[in-house]
């Protein structure tokens, strides 16, 4: 249970990746200032959690269960929070989609968007009406620089992630009015089993329905270029928890957070010329007409920017 003082901070999607990561940084403050309530969909995943936790597990990190599709599962997780008093909802758990749009059915994208949108939603619809009686409360979401821009076959993910800051910008407002903030956390490629998971699904796609044209842009320009990001640009879980605690622990929390450097100027190229043009030829040519340029330019970034080099995150204040 939390000590006077300490604030209650909810995460979903803590079983691996940026999830775990925060849980386990926020559990391990030196001050203690918070009481973590860690929650996962399968409680059977945990032992990584726990084991990362180390003697924070059971003091300041508890855990409890918690689908974010499922009406009943956030009511029940939220019901057995003492007095469902939650100063901090951090809104972590997401699943990734890629492909060629023809080769990807409604059901699959229905529950990238049950997950990355209606989950986020039926969280914050929840935890909301108490914050708001109480006039205080954080609600912080884990978007993507893919919320801001558009990502070639990344058609699906993106337009979920879209979807959500779109909803978020039109919250903020209100929720300032009953003194709750809402931040957004914008992250670039990030090492975690989000990128493994969504490569076993390629390495497993058949591609049906998509003309030949198509996969060969897919597999043999889109992949390569999208794994020479990761490996240039790539940040790690804790880059991204280190970011969010800043956040949380900001007197006047930013809205937007983009946690890579690297990414403002691409995220610049769309408010720069509002007909859409600069950023829709830029990724064109990108992509397929300086495919060889930019694998050489990420692989002497990926130089510059290793080890002491690096300076991938950003302070949000
Ligand atoms: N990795 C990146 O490059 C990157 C970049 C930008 C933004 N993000 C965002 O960061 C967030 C975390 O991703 P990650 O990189 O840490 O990936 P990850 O390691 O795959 O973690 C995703 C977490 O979400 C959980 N989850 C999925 N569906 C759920 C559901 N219905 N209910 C509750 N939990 C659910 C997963 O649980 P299970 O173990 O049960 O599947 C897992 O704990 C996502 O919102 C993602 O969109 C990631």
């Amino acid at each position: 249970m939390a000590n006077s003082g300490q604030k209650v901070v909810l995460i979903t999607g803590c079983s691996s990746g940026i999830g775990l990561r925060i849980a386990v940084t926020l559990a391990k403050d030196e001050k203690k200032r918070y009481h973590v309530i860690a929650t996962m969909r399968d409680l059977k995943k945990k032992d990584k959690l726990v084991e990362a936790a180390g003697d924070a597990y059971g003091k300041t990190l508890m855990l409890l269960p918690l689908d974010v599709c499922s009406d009943e599962s956030v009511r029940q997780c939220i019901n057995n929070v003492k007095d469902r008093h939650i100063d901090i909802l951090i809104n972590n758990a997401g699943v990734g989609l890629l492909g060629p749009v023809e080769s990807i059915s409604i059901e699959e994208m229905k529950r990238v968007f049950e997950t990355n949108f209606f989950g986020v939603v039926r969280m914050i619809k929840e935890v909301m009406p108490d914050m708001k009686k109480r006039r205080s409360g954080h609600i912080v979401v884990m978007s993507s620089v893919m919320g801001l821009q558009g990502v070639v076959f990344n058609d699906v993910y993106t337009a979920s992630k879209f979807a959500m800051e779109g909803f978020c910008e039109s919250m903020a407002v209100q929720l300032m009015k009953f003194n709750i903030r809402l931040s957004m956390i914008e992250p670039g490629p990030v090492h975690t089993e989000f990128e493994t998971k969504m490569m076993e699904d390629v390495a497993k796609m058949e591609y049906p329905g998509v003309d030949a044209d198509t996969v060969r842009y897919f597999k043999d320009v889109y992949l390569p270029s999208s794994i020479d990001i990761f490996e240039a640009m790539g940040q790690t879980p804790e880059d991204i928890a280190q970011c969010t605690k800043k956040v949380i622990e900001s007197n006047s929390p930013r809205f937007r957070n983009l946690t890579n450097s690297l990414y403002t100027p691409i995220v610049a190229l769309k408010y720069a010329d509002e007909t859409g043009g600069l950023s829709v030829n830029t990724f064109y040519n990108l992509l397929f007409n300086f495919g060889p340029l930019m694998h050489i330019t990420m692989s002497i970034l990926k130089c510059l920017t290793c080890s002491c080099l690096r300076r991938r995150t950003i302070s949000p204040n």
